[in-house]
């Protein structure tokens, strides 16, 4: 019976993960194989009428672009020339690479050429972390496919397209906003544009290991409950998964469909903040070998606390968006050791990564120095419920976190919506991700950051419908900024409906660093370390708060946010300003997480 379950399970996994065929199928963990770099200087073409795409009439035109034309002739006409066109750096966004393009929303076109000696029996996908937001690729002229969403990876088989000398790959990146598209339009983030993160070709043997997922079964700690997928020749393969630091070395075989899940008992020390152990892993089939370095943790709920490794945990946080302190969108591990050192440095043991998958190195980042994550999908503020393809988009995007992210175990909370407002059709999508989620990874909490009410001026309600599908009631809420002034707190008490772990996802207030004055007065380092004061106060008092990652580590830049003098674009809500310096009321929430730390918090 057990063993038909088991069956069942992989084989709904194998349907799962044929679903998003469209984009072809995620390989796991790319750095952990031989990967070549593409990234560095690519030719650009800024394309504002998408000129390279369609025609006068607005049809797609059969030679864009993305054939990297050149005249053959003197009379030839070709009115585009990649080769003596700008450069630009990849990864990156375009905003901050050059200032013509600081506001720029629209198509760029890049350009790669690159030579590669393919191996014989070998296979040759192109992978990229991240391009914002709506990408279609190219090769020597032929198209690769379309992704959607600014924030997952993507890859694409080019084994039959590739030969040896001048390969051209062209990339269409069009960040235009979309009412639509997840995010929608309007977001309290700025809309960097490109190819955000890095591109590589993978080169593989024919029959490959796809994917895997290696972590603890829930609720155990000694219990590996996972699967590996195979791409190629893949029935009946032998796989072996050897934890060598863990006396491990297991095989399994695969099914007709090149699933196998993987179950075994072994001896492990448990991964948490305060001891970030990770193991390497290593999965080998033919001559396919991926390594990987993976901790293994419980992460659970009981009643209003949360457990981690069986034991209460308080989420001492701080949100985060992906904004480099070299201005830009950030990526790669230096951007992310630094982030992530200075929410140490705050004192934390948690970040919610704002409001989308953050770069790979960021997640990977958190489990080396042992920083508990919440991941975030795009769903913010108002999209369209009602619309199939949203949902689907959305549904796509939370597939590609889940499945990169997946044995990271740092990630604890997957959360799918941000400041959504309540309504059947708003509950009953964010149902069906959840659902989604769960049907991916059993092992992790759901939540979402949702909003509160009054019932009565004194009294602050939780009771979001959401939150019967929830693990974790995450709540964003700012007395003191946009609801009253930062002494309202004082006055407010807090209820909160389900018995279930509180975590207060956002609070704070702006403050342009080195503005000081009175307490009362807006936009000064007084008045922020005010509203924390109060807000702590009032917090600390809430019986089910198990958590909090007040808004935001850093200052970050923002179409919203014209004040002149003041704003310049930037949400001033950070507690470190966009130069890297310390505002006042850094040092209050450093000083309350090191008393949390002290009463064993
Ligand atoms: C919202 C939102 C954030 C935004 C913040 C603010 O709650 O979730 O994305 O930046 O408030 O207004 O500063």
């Amino acid at each position: 019976m057990l063993r038909k379950v088991t069956i069942l399970v992989v084989l709904f996994l194998g349907l799962v993960i044929q679903a998003s065929a469209q984009q072809q199928m995620l390989i796991g963990n790319p750095a952990g194989r031989n990967a070549t770099s593409l990234n560095g200087n690519w030719q650009i073409i800024i394309d504002p009428y998408e000129t390279g795409y369609y025609d006068y009439r607005y049809q797609p035109r059969p030679d864009g672009y993305f054939k990297n034309q050149k005249p053959a002739t003197p009379g030839d006409l070709v009115e585009y020339d990649f080769d003596s066109s700008q450069q630009l750096l990849v990864p990156g966004d375009w905003n901050s690479q050059d200032d013509k393009l600081l506001f720029y929303e629209g198509t760029i076109w890049y350009k790669k050429t690159f030579n590669y000696q393919r191996k014989d029996h070998s296979r040759l996908f192109v992978y990229f972390g991240g391009a914002n937001y709506l990408s279609d690729v190219y090769l020597n002229g032929e198209n690769l496919g379309r992704h959607e969403g600014g924030f997952t990876p993507f890859n694409f088989e080019i084994t039959k397209l590739v030969r040896e000398k001048d390969n051209y790959l062209v990339v269409k990146v069009d960040n235009k906003r979309r009412r639509d598209a997840v995010p929608t339009l309007n977001t309290d983030w700025w809309n960097y544009g490109g190819l955000t993160r890095e591109v590589s070709l993978i080169d593989v043997p024919e029959t490959f290991i796809q994917d895997y997922f290696i972590q603890l079964k829930k609720g155990t700690s000694d219990e590996i409950d996972g699967w590996v997928k195979l791409n190629g020749a893949a029935a009946n393969q032998t796989v072996n998964i050897e934890i060598p630091e863990a006396g491990v070395r297991q095989s399994v075989t695969t099914d007709s469909t090149g699933n196998a899940p993987v179950k075994f008992k072994a001896k492990l020390d448990l991964w948490s903040p305060d001891h970030p152990r990770l193991y390497s892993v290593k999965l080998s089939v033919g001559n396919d070998v991926v390594s990987d370095r993976i901790g293994f943790r419980s992460i659970e709920t009981r009643g209003p606390d949360i457990l981690l490794n069986g034991k209460p945990i308080f989420l001492r946080g701080i949100s985060v968006h992906e904004e480099s302190p070299r201005g830009g969108r950030a990526h790669g591990p230096d951007d992310a050791r630094t982030l992530l050192t200075w929410a140490k440095e705050l004192g934390c043991n948690f970040v919610r990564l704002a409001h989308y998958p953050h770069d790979e190195s960021m997640t990977k980042m958190a489990d080396e120095l042992g920083v508990l994550v919440w991941s975030e999908i795009p769903v913010y503020w108002t999209i369209l419920w009602d619309n199939p393809e949203t949902f689907e988009n959305a549904r796509n995007q939370l597939g590609e976190s889940i499945s990169r992210d997946k044995n990271r175990a740092a990630i604890i909370l997957w959360s799918v919506a941000n400041e959504t407002p309540v309504g059947d059709a708003r509950t009953k999508f964010l149902k069906g991700l959840i659902d989604y989620a769960r049907s991916l990874d059993s092992t992790r909490l759901l939540t979402a950051a949702n909003e509160r009410h009054y019932s009565d001026p004194q009294t602050q309600v939780v009771d979001d419908p959401l939150g019967e599908y929830l693990d974790v009631l995450g709540c964003n809420e700012y007395v003191g900024w946009y609801d009253g002034l930062p002494a309202k707190a004082d006055g407010l008490t807090w209820k909160v409906t389900l018995n279930k772990p509180l975590v207060i996802s956002e609070f704070g207030g702006d403050a342009l660093f080195g503005r000081h004055g009175d307490k009362s007065v807006r936009w000064t380092e007084e008045y922020q370390k005010d509203v924390y004061e109060h807000q702590i106060a009032m917090l600390r008092k809430i019986p089910s708060l198990r958590g909090m990652s007040p808004w935001i580590l850093t200052d970050f830049r923002s179409p919203r946010r014209p004040l002149p003098g003041i704003q310049d674009f930037y949400n001033r809500k950070g507690l470190i300003s966009s130069r890297g310096e310390r505002k006042q009321a850094f040092f209050v929430l450093q000083k309350f997480y090191k008393e949390l730390n002290s009463e064993g918090k």
